[in-house]
């Protein structure tokens, strides 16, 4: 049988789309295919660099190009919402970086409207679908070590201070909560569940956005989840889960292709989980994978875990004071 190519175009030439964009280029029947920005000069020299066939100088364009199969939007988080509206209404299956929206209203929204127009929506958070995670899902479900009694995770990098760039930009979405702090909620979500109670603090900088952010997830039977996430220090970046009878540590960092070091009984032994990408060709062979089969939601990072978790950082947002 042969199988089908897919023409992916890339919304927003950026930084993460050009890690992203360079790992289409390992996926099996992906098709680095076009390159959208505001500016055409900046589409055209990102499309040189990865040797992509079409550049936009707008985003209309490439919504309207009727050969594009599938599109990778990666625009600051405050632009998720209007620029997969965008893609949806022209019937264009979407993969956005994550947080889908900056609300729970926008997310519901999006998927409302890709519902109505039977097309594809999927949140990138590609932590789902690497290696380690996957071992990590069948080893609590198999319960090798017993019931997780609670977990640690922190992500934590030292942005140098810039008003003006995304990640300390209100206008911008920025802060570290919804950049980063949304890896260790994503998480305890995954792994526990959604949580009976939140607490949470943030030290608000000068910009007024989250400059770190303490999390606690309290569960039933005692089981506890402490998050951190910050923009203003650099912290380990793993994630340290107690089981019954092990303590199983995603290493550094975690959200991204790492090893597992499990300690039972004494002893300790690493795992690692060799990957040939950045780490981002595993959601993109996912998507491809949904398309063909004519799926509108992705089975793994379903429309409720998106919702669930826009939720929760609304939660945490309401209890630390951070509106946009
Ligand atoms: N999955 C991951 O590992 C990962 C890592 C980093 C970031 N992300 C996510 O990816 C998204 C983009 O992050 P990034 O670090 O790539 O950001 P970035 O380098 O600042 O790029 C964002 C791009 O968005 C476009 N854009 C459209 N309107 C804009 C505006 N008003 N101001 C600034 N840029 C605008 C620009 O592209 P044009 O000028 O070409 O139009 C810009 O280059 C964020 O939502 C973030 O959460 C994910």
């Amino acid at each position: 049988m042969q199988t089908k190519t897919y023409n992916w175009g890339i919304l927003g030439a950026g930084k993460i789309a050009k890690k992203f964009s360079k790992d289409l280029l390992l996926v099996p029947d992906a098709n680095l295919y076009a390159v959208a920005s505001r500016s055409l000069d900046k589409a055209q020299q990102f499309a040189e660099n990865l040797n992509i066939e079409v550049s936009y100088g707008s985003y209309l364009e490439l919504v309207e190009d009727e050969k594009v199969d599938i599109i990778y939007i990666a625009t600051p988080h405050v632009f998720h919402f209007e620029h997969s509206m965008l893609c949806l209404q022209h019937k264009k299956p979407v993969l956005c970086e994550k947080p889908l929206g900056m609300n729970k209203q926008q997310v519901q929204t999006m998927i409302t409207q890709a519902q109505n127009e039977n097309v594809f929506l999927m949140e990138a958070l590609w932590t789902q679908f690497l290696p380690h995670f996957q071992f990590v899902l069948e080893l609590r479900d198999s319960k090798k070590y017993g019931e997780l009694l609670g977990l640690e995770a922190d992500f934590g990098f030292d942005a140098p201070f810039d008003a003006e760039k995304r990640i300390y930009n209100k206008k911008l979405g920025g802060g570290s909560l919804m950049d980063v702090g949304i890896y260790p909620v994503f998480l305890a979500l995954t792994l526990l569940g959604k949580p009976q109670k939140i607490e949470a603090t943030a030290k608000i900088g000068k910009t007024g956005v989250d400059e770190n952010c303490k999390i606690a997830f309290f569960y039933a039977n005692d089981v506890k989840a402490n998050l951190y996430s910050a923009i203003d220090e650099t912290t380990p970046t793993t994630a340290t889960l107690r089981f019954e009878e092990a303590v199983v540590v995603l290493n550094s960092r975690f959200h991204e292709p790492s090893s597992i070091t499990i300690q039972n009984d004494g002893k300790e032994e690493t795992i690692e989980f060799p990957v040939t990408t950045n780490g981002y060709s595993f959601e993109a062979a996912h998507v491809q994978s949904m398309l063909a089969n004519g799926n509108t939601e992705s089975d793994k990072m379903t429309y409720t875990k998106s919702l669930d978790l826009i939720e929760l950082l609304d939660a945490i947002r309401k209890k630390v004071g951070l509106v946009y």
